[in-house]
């Protein structure tokens, strides 16, 4: 007969029980914590935002329910959340803004919860195990309002719009529609159930599974992400829209979608998505999901955000340098997702760059014409004083994330020459493909390739608060 590991431990427990006289200090277990470090921690790790995901278990995959009605902006949730113990675990926490928890159930079994700030703290009836598996369902509902940054964010997360919802959530906004761990650093699969009015569409990340289904004046989609996907590239895009769907010259599922309102933006973004998602192929690498495309909204963002096999666009008609930029992001930032926010230049420096390769491509303005020019700046550019390797929490999406990252790519370029960084770029996608990275990792393989030490290099254009030579 094999004992599992609970079954140890609850006989250990009863052991104790009934050797200790009251007062007795419980013999230390050889392989559990002790009991008041037993909690995981409310942060998962990154010092910029030390409130962000969550420590001690690992998300594998998050199956969402949500209903939405426009007109009363009410969302009704279930989110079930598979995950990995990585410690002991007495309780733990999700990551919530606003709405009501009606009820939480640990492997079926009702939790008791709390809430405090952003966080969600779950206590489970039984302790989970270092190595286990468990769901957490949540169950809740109210009115989603979106995060409001100071700094340079604006508004992000459950954005609701007159017809539906914009949804965009980067760099921490998932928490305003589903509880989860919201760090890019803990990246899972999703499933998405979302049931609107009749008439009106859900659009999620990945592939709609089956044909939407219509009943009592309702209709339920479904989606879903097979890949590992950071939460802050996960939507639930709600409105009117008008879609396109195909496939790409070379075979990859491509849709489409437009309000209303940029309908004749239709066709040129289902056309340019897949022209483009294609070229990137042939830069970057192999896609690394079952599909592209792109959606645009009538909520006058300004922006876009590059949600994964879904790019939104916020208000506009997309231009192809912003579509290039965000399909560049389906490498750069969601199949290698940065493990830290201060590496968002890997994101942002190589979308950047991405429009400079486009434009070159198109035989436009060349990666070098266009360096050279911003090279030239004065020295009192702000984007001189601030280092791009190390994004900073209150100003993460600075300019100099984006365009000095960029620069930073064409100074590599320059000096290791076109075979060895083209070869980098697919090779960097290649070994961290649904992986993590880090700005160190980086540079290593671009030393390795090169055979050149480029620590100078990195450090002027990455880390010195000044305009390189
Ligand atoms: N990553 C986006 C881009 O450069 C910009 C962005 C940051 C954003 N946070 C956002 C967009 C929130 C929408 C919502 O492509
Ligand atoms: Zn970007």
């Amino acid at each position: 007969m094999r004992y599992n590991r609970r079954g140890v431990a609850l006989l250990a427990a009863l052991i104790t029980v009934l050797a200790c006289s009251p007062g007795d200090e419980p013999p230390p277990s050889s392989h559990h914590l002790p009991a008041d470090q037993r909690a995981g921690t409310p942060g998962i790790g990154d010092p910029d935002f030390p409130r962000d995901g969550n420590g001690g278990y690992d998300v594998a995959h998050y199956d969402l329910a949500v209903a939405y009605v426009p007109a009363t902006k009410r969302l009704d949730g279930v989110a079930a959340v598979r995950a990995r113990a990585t410690q002991d675990l007495t309780s733990f926490n999700l990551d919530l803004t606003g709405l009501d928890v009606r009820g939480v159930a640990v492997n079926d079994v009702p939790a008791r919860f709390s809430r405090e700030g952003d966080e969600l703290t779950v206590r489970p009836s039984k302790v989970l195990d270092s190595g286990t598996t468990f769901t957490v369902k949540v169950t809740y509902s109210g009115l989603p309002k979106p995060a409001k940054d100071t700094a340079n964010l604006g508004t992000y997360g459950f954005i609701p719009t007159p017809d539906g919802a914009f949804v965009a959530s980067e760099p921490n906004g998932s928490k305003t529609w589903f509880p989860s761990n919201d760090h890019p650093s803990d990246k899972a699969t999703f499933n998405f159930t979302i049931t609107v009015p009749a008439g009106v569409t859900a659009l999620a990340n990945g592939e709609m599974i089956g044909q939407p289904v219509t009943a009592g004046g309702r209709t339920t989609f479904r989606w879903r992400e097979r890949h590992p996907m950071a939460t802050y590239l996960a939507t639930a895009t709600i409105g009117k829209f008008d879609l396109r769907q195909g496939s790409t010259a070379t075979g990859i599922q491509n849709l489409a979608a437009t309000d209303p309102k940029f309908k004749g933006s239709l066709n040129e973004l289902y056309t340019r998505s897949g022209e483009i998602t294609d070229y990137w192929t042939t830069v970057f690498g192999p896609y690394p999901f079952s599909s592209t495309g792109g959606v645009v909204d009538d909520y006058s963002a300004g922006y876009a955000l590059e949600n994964q096999t879904k790019p939104l666009y916020g208000g506009f008609n997309p231009q192809e340098t912003i579509v290039a930029h965000e399909l560049a992001h389906q490498w750069f930032g969601n199949s290698l997702t940065i493990k830290r926010w201060k590496d968002l230049w890997l994101n942002e420096g190589f979308a950047t760059y991405a429009e400079w390769l486009w434009s070159e491509h198109k035989g436009r303005q060349s990666a070098e014409a266009m360096f050279q020019q911003l090279h030239n700046r004065p020295e009192s550019d702000p984007m001189w004083k601030y280092p791009p390797g190390r994004a900073k929490p209150d100003d993460l999406f600075n300019q100099s994330v984006y365009t000095r990252g960029g620069m930073t790519l064409h100074a590599l370029r320059r000096a290791i020459g076109d075979a060895t960084f083209f070869t980098l770029l697919k090779r960097w996608t290649a070994e961290h493909r649904y992986g993590h990275v880090t700005t160190e990792q980086f540079i290593d393989l671009a030393e390795h390739l090169s055979g050149k030490d480029l620590t100078p290099l990195f450090d002027a254009w990455l880390f010195q608060p000044r305009r390189p030579s």
